[in-house]
């Protein structure tokens, strides 16, 4: 309790899987929470739940690759919370598409979600986290960004090129920023039993039997908080000389 007290954070995707974890375990922690989405009666029921149980959150419509949308936020927290002390840009998306059956569509909008947005994300809320004294960014990447195949990517070549860029204007960031306090670290999971998997319909049983030996540590497959505990590391003073980081969260998948 209270690893986060005083401290306000913005989730990017924070309606559902580890954004929402993260979310909650920020609260828990003390921080005031601002928690973000496009899916917005999802945001309504979880944001909801999360205020009963005392925690301060303020709940906000954004989709991550709209400029505009950004500058709201930014703006909304500020007037409501008065400061930002730390962005976990963890909204995302994936098609299961190769080189061959990615159309230009798809891979613009993999693209804009998962790389443009991190971006954005770190333009709008940067010259706040300067004008607090620093603070902390936490990108949610993925194994993909080290390596391909469905094990690690999911079959998703866009996926991998977005997850990629994540971890490559991460560092870029780290540099440009370190003198401001503010450090930029990249979080990349494997596995993890999430809304996406949930919708197909899949039990976590089984998603452990399809990465089984791949992912070594039983049941093969993580939950949302393995990635939520991450973030709230990150995000605290406890990892105060750490920047330019990559927190792999995979059950032991990359060491093969
Ligand atoms: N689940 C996994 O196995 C896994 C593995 C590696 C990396 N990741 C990454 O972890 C992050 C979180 O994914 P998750 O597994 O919790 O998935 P999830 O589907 O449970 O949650 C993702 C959230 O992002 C939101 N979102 C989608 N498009 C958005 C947009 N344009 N703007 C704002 N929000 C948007 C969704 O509404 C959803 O609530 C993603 O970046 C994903 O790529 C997931």
């Amino acid at each position: 309790m209270g690893r986060l007290t005083d401290k306000v954070a913005i989730i990017t995707g924070a309606a559902s899987g580890m954004g929402l974890a993260g979310a909650q375990i920020f609260a828990k922690e003390g921080a005031k929470v601002v928690m973000t989405d496009v899916t917005e009666d999802a945001l309504e029921r979880e944001s909801a739940a999360l205020k009963e149980t005392g925690a301060s959150v303020l709940a906000l419509r954004l989709d991550v690759a709209d400029d505009q949308n950004w500058t709201e936020v930014v703006e909304k927290t500020v007037a409501e919370f008065g400061k930002i002390d730390i962005l976990v840009n963890n909204a995302g998306v994936h098609k299961p598409l190769g080189v061959l059956d990615t159309t230009e569509d798809d891979w613009n909008f993999v693209m804009n979600i998962n790389a443009k947005g991190v971006w954005l994300g770190m333009k709008a809320v940067i010259p706040h986290l300067q004008k607090a004294g620093g603070g902390s960014i936490v990108n949610v990447s993925s194994i993909a960004a080290f390596l391909g195949g469905l094990q690690s990517d999911g079959g998703g070549m866009a996926y991998s090129a977005s997850k990629g860029a994540v971890r490559s204007v991460s560092k870029h960031a780290a540099q440009a920023f370190a003198g401001d306090n503010i450090r930029v670290n990249t979080i990349h999971p494997g596995p993890i039993y999430t809304g996406l998997a949930k919708a197909t319909g899949i039990t976590k049983e089984q998603m452990g039997e399809v990465y089984g030996a791949g992912t070594p540590i039983p049941p093969h497959v993580g939950d949302p908080e393995d990635i939520g505990y991450g973030m709230l590391y990150l995000a605290s003073d406890e990892s105060k000389f750490v920047t330019g980081e990559e927190l792999v969260i995979d059950g032991g998948s990359i060491t093969h």
